[in-house]
């Protein structure tokens, strides 16, 4: 019988497509016994065609700087999105749909903002849209959704999304180097994106988020609406003080559903120490679901990298090699997607931590608890640190559940008063 094969086009050989390169290489014969075909890489679409690479590409594979070059060629049954950004990476998976191509893509900061258009124009010629490696690198979050949960309504999702951000949280919490250290070690690791602020202030945990919002409640919430505050503004204070209270420091994306309306968010929060959560250490990712039917399930793995990600990558590749429909990429069977109905941010309830600044004289303690008394705040816990130089000392309050508004309310207040030395921390407690 003669041998078949699928024919891929890659865009990208940098840290991931370099890892798919490695794995098809790697696992060639245990990837045929499972669909009965080759995956064979037959042309890289890369900047810079004279690069010395890590990875090179397969001898077999014809190298092009041309976008058009890759899209159109005939002969490539598949094409894999692996360059990032959003210009080019959009003109071509557009390109290759509008050619009636499946597309395999990695790129969740596209996906969050251009996705719905996509789905849509992928239904329409009958392509496939695979995106498993754009949330959590390796983790199977996406066909979990899609496939293993899909008949159960999803009452909450609650991930650390961001390898880079874990990474840096923990290092600076077990070693208790600095922000900037952390921040290299996990760029020279290849967690990072090529812009680490898309890290570090949280927009990558929120694109990531938004893919999983629509594939959890088959709504659209749409990237710009979704509040995110990053880890830019966590210091190592902070982190010995959630410590002292039992808590770890983690960047947080979350979306609840409240009787149909969706309150969701990225932020920084102090979990419990015994949460499964607060264990989930570097760069490694985990989500937390809790679905009508099933329960609570989490899955954990590693969130970045070349093989976790090429894992990912690979796996969607296997499914439109072993189908090539395009049916449900989107989870759903119509794929114009309706807006969510989005319940504000500052209407969440939950617990608070804060970290005041003050001078230290008589009456302050007071007047603080005072604020937060006025502005239905109740506080559950207080230490105050005694500084034997300078004037200033830290005031850590842990509160009951308080709404956020009331809490943005009381900072406001706050933080013009004359004994308040520097701008309140303020985190939420899990
Ligand atoms: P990367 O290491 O920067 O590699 C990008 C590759 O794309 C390079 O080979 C580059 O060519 C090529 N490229 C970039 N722009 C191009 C253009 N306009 N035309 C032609 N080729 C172009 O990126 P990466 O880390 O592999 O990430 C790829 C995608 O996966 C991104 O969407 C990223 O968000 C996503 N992702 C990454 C990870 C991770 O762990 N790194 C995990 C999950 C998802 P040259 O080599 O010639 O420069
Ligand atoms: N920069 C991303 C992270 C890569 O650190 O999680 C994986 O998407």
């Amino acid at each position: 019988m003669q041998e078949q094969i699928v024919r891929i086009g890659l865009a990208g050989l940098g840290t991931v497509g370099g890892g798919l390169a490695e794995i098809l290489r790697n696992n060639a014969e245990w990837i045929q016994k499972r669909i009965g075909k080759r995956i064979q890489i037959a042309k890289v679409l890369v900047r810079d065609l004279d690069k010395d690479r890590d990875v090179p590409p397969p001898p077999e594979a014809e190298l092009t700087n041309s976008i058009e070059g890759l899209v159109r060629d005939p002969d490539l049954d598949i094409v894999v999105e692996l360059i990032g950004g959003e210009e080019a990476a959009y003109r071509l998976i557009s390109m290759a749909l509008e050619e009636g191509k499946s597309v395999v893509t990695a790129n969740k900061a596209l996906l969050a903002e251009h996705g719905p258009e996509l789905f849509q124009l992928a239904a329409e010629r009958g392509a496939g849209l695979a995106f498993e490696a754009s949330v959590a690198g390796g983790v199977p979050i996406v066909k979990t959704l899609k496939d293993s949960l899909a008949g159960n309504r999803i009452k909450s999702l609650t991930g650390i999304l961001n390898g880079t951000d874990n990474y840096i949280l923990s290092e600076m919490t077990s070693r208790g180097i600095s922000f900037q250290e952390a921040l290299e070690k996990a760029q020279e690791l290849g967690y990072a994106e090529a812009d680490p602020s898309l890290d570090v202030d949280g927009y990558d945990a929120a694109h990531k988020l938004t893919v999983l919002i629509r594939l959890a409640s088959g709504k659209d919430y749409p990237y710009a609406e979704l509040p995110v505050h990053g880890i830019r503004g966590i210091e190592a204070y902070d982190i010995d003080w959630a410590k002292a209270f039992g808590y770890q420091i983690k960047l947080i994306a979350q979306v609840k559903d409240r009787s149909g309306s969706l309150q969701a968010g990225v932020f920084p929060a102090l979990i419990p120490e015994e949460d499964m959560l607060a264990k989930v250490d570097g760069p490694f990712n985990a989500v937390l679901l809790e679905g009508d039917a099933v329960g609570p399930i989490m899955l954990y793995g590693q969130g970045a990298g070349d093989l976790p990600t090429g894992s990912a990558v690979l796996s969607d590749i296997m499914d439109l090699a072993g189908s090539c429909s395009g049916a449900s990429n989107s989870g759903f069977v119509n794929s114009a997607m309706e807006r969510a109905d989005i319940l504000p941010a500052e209407l969440t309830v939950c617990r608070h931590y804060f970290r005041f600044t003050v001078q230290d004289r008589p009456g302050v303690l007071s007047v603080l608890s005072g604020i937060m008394g006025e502005h239905n705040i109740s506080i559950a816990q207080v230490v105050q640190k005694q500084e034997q130089n300078g004037e200033a000392v830290p005031v850590v309050f842990l509160t009951h559940a308080a709404q956020l508004k009331d809490v943005h309310n009381a900072l406001a207040e706050i933080d013009k008063l004359s004994f308040i030395k520097a701008r309140t921390r303020h985190h939420r407690i899990l």
